[in-house]
């Protein structure tokens, strides 16, 4: 990949000759899990530009700015990271709000979030309050560009079209629609994304009977795993995400699934039966009606405290999608006292960058 600004952004900050980089991530995560003696490093590698679904930059001297490696923020044209709909969309949105004092007055900051399905939304973050002149400016706008625009300053939130885009994932020759809802959590690199849920697909594809899910985002591998089981049941700590997860699981009429909000910690108690919920009751799920063969966690970059960690155990079969090998280790350390790893793989959803995903299955000795 070229980008003129390597060497100086804060955000790429590995070897540029892609090959390179991935064979130095391959070689990092066979080094650290070298204990568990895994046989076979399945690694899926990223395409080389235009793969992040999500970006977010300062306005600065009338222009997209990032941070660099020393912090200070300096000017950029073009982030070829983007997908195509951000790139190409970047100095068109620049132009208009160049031209517009109204837009530009106050602006500190401009997220985009677009899909594979080329639906793009604009988030806008103002230090100043959002008066009905600037809504009719970003109306404008987003009619010309063909893009949703939410502005943001302190307390305010103000949607033009709409705050999320449609995202299209094909996931074995089968297509499943998503709401990705602005300012909730999801999978930036939707490329690697299709090929993680495909992975967890086809681990799972025997399992059979019942499969829990914790850390479920907006039912981003809920919907496609769900196929594989009678029943299931999935959790996540967001209200966003949970509402999100609902409406797309209607928006592909799949019926098997029931999403509650409950963090892990709170799950672990229901499940202990330490203590009752409502909202358990409210979603009437009794947890005594399932019967789960496996559990799939995509935990935050802390990975599992200890009381869910221990939860997890008692399934048969262990999912553990990880962003940070660091804590998988940990976890890891831990886990295989009862399960034995049977696959490991290496997903690069964040070229350019340190940062490695990776997909475990577990199963019980
Ligand atoms: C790495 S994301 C994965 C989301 C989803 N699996 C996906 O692929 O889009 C982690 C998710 O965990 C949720 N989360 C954070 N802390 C949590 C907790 N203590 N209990 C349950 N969910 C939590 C976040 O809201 C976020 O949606």
């Amino acid at each position: 990949m070229n980008c003129k600004y390597f060497g100086k952004c804060g955000s790429c900050i590995l070897d540029l000759n892609y090959k390179n980089q991935l064979e130095i991530k391959k070689n990092k995560i066979q080094k650290l899990f070298k204990e568990f003696d895994i046989k076979d490093f399945e690694v899926f590698q990223s395409k080389e530009s235009h793969f992040r679904a999500r970006a977010e930059f300062r306005f600065f001297k009338d222009s997209f700015a990032m941070h660099s490696i020393d912090n200070s923020l300096f000017p950029i044209e073009a982030c070829p990271i983007v997908l195509e709909p951000i790139f190409f969309l970047m100095p068109k949105l620049l132009e208009e709000i160049r031209k517009s004092t109204i837009l530009k007055e106050k602006l500190y900051a401009i997220e985009f979030l677009s899909s594979l399905n080329k639906d793009t939304l604009v988030t806008l973050i103002y230090h100043k309050k959002l008066d009905e002149a600037w809504q009719d400016e970003a109306l404008r706008v987003s009619n010309c560009l063909n893009i949703s625009i939410v502005g943001r300053s302190r307390k305010q939130k103000v949607v033009i079209k709409k705050d999320y885009v449609i995202e299209k994932l094909k996931i074995f020759n089968k297509d499943y629609s998503y709401i990705h809802q602005e300012a909730t959590f999801t999978q930036p690199n939707p490329y690697i994304n299709q090929k993680m849920i495909e992975w967890a697909k086809d681990v799972s594809k025997d399992f059979g009977y019942d499969f829990l899910e914790l850390y479920c985002g907006s039912g981003n591998f809920t919907l496609p795993l769900s196929e594989n089981f009678n029943k299931v049941l999935a959790t996540e700590i967001s209200k966003n995400s949970i509402k999100t997860a609902i409406k797309n699981c209607k928006l592909n009429g799949i019926e098997n699934i029931k999403f509650v909000r409950l963090s892990s910690e709170e799950f672990v108690k229901a499940f202990n039966k330490e203590r009752e919920f409502n909202r358990l009751k409210q979603a009437n799920i009794d947890l005594d009606s399932y019967n789960f063969s496996t559990v799939l966690i995509d935990p935050p970059r802390a990975g599992l405290d200890e009381t869910t960690r221990d939860l997890i155990k008692n399934f048969k079969n262990i999912i553990y999608i990880s962003c940070n090998p660091n804590t998988l280790f940990r976890d890891l350390k831990d886990i295989t006292k009862t399960h034995t790893i049977k696959r490991f793989a290496m997903f690069d959803q964040f070229p350019y960058t340190p940062h490695i995903e990776s997909a475990v299955l577990l199963v019980r000795h």
